[in-house]
């Protein structure tokens, strides 16, 4: 059997993923695809209680190069009870978040960790995603409608603004650095024009 197709969605807080990671796996399952809607940090049991460790609490809590160790760890677990299995039977993979979050938010926002994050995730993880949807916003919009959610898991938008335009230019640079299976998408739009944008392509490719 085919392996499935491994779909990422990726940005700043706020910006929509979660929204379109839902109305993806919601369209392609209205076309009879076997779907794995799944998110980081979690994604598996494991997983899910290591996210409670990273999202909660003071925002100083962990340092930058011992949280490149928790969501690694976290993500392992979600690779090998999750998304491997998945794959292996054919299934599509749509992860809000996965790999690139990591390079970003703790490779390029408190010095720089970059080369760290990369070593460990060729080390622990080794498998890069076969498309990913970077939803770029204005980080002011973003946070607002991030923090109105209030989920309770707001350890990073609690970093502030000055610390989402630092994101939204790591994500910016992540897709130069992989342009062939990165897609910028802007998100400063209704969320039903940015779902179809989003069906289109992932029709075609
Ligand atoms: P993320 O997963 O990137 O943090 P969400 O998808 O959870 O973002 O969206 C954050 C908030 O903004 C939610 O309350 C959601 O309903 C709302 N939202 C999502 N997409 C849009 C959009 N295109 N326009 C307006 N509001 C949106
Ligand atoms: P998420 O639940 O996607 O938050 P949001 O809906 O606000 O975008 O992710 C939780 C937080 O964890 C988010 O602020 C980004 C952060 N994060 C990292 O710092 N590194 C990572 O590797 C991942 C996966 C998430």
């Amino acid at each position: 059997m085919a392996e499935g197709r491994f779909i990422t969605f990726e940005g700043i807080d706020g910006s929509g993923k979660s929204t379109q990671a839902r109305l993806l796996a919601e369209r392609l399952r209205a076309e009879g695809q076997e779907i794995v809607l799944t998110r980081e940090p979690g994604g598996s049991p494991g997983a899910e209680e290591i996210r409670q460790l990273l999202l909660t609490g003071d925002p100083e809590r962990w340092s930058a190069e011992t949280e490149i160790l928790l969501f690694t760890a976290a993500r392992r677990d979600h690779l090998e009870k999750t998304i491997l299995p998945a794959l292996t039977e054919g299934k599509t993979v749509v992860s809000d978040r996965f790999a690139d979050s990591t390079r970003v938010y703790q490779g390029a926002t408190r010095g720089d960790l970059r080369g760290t994050v990369d070593k460990l995730h060729a080390l622990m993880i080794g498998r890069e995603p076969d498309l990913t949807f970077v939803i770029d916003m204005d980080p002011e919009q973003a946070l607002k409608r991030g923090l109105a959610r209030k989920s309770g898991e707001d350890r990073f938008e609690d970093f502030g603004l000055g610390f989402q335009e630092t994101l939204r230019h790591g994500f910016l640079a992540l897709c130069h650095d992989y342009p062939k299976r990165c897609v910028l998408v802007d998100g400063n739009r209704d969320a039903a024009a940015i779902a179809t944008e989003i069906a289109e392509i992932v029709g075609d490719t």
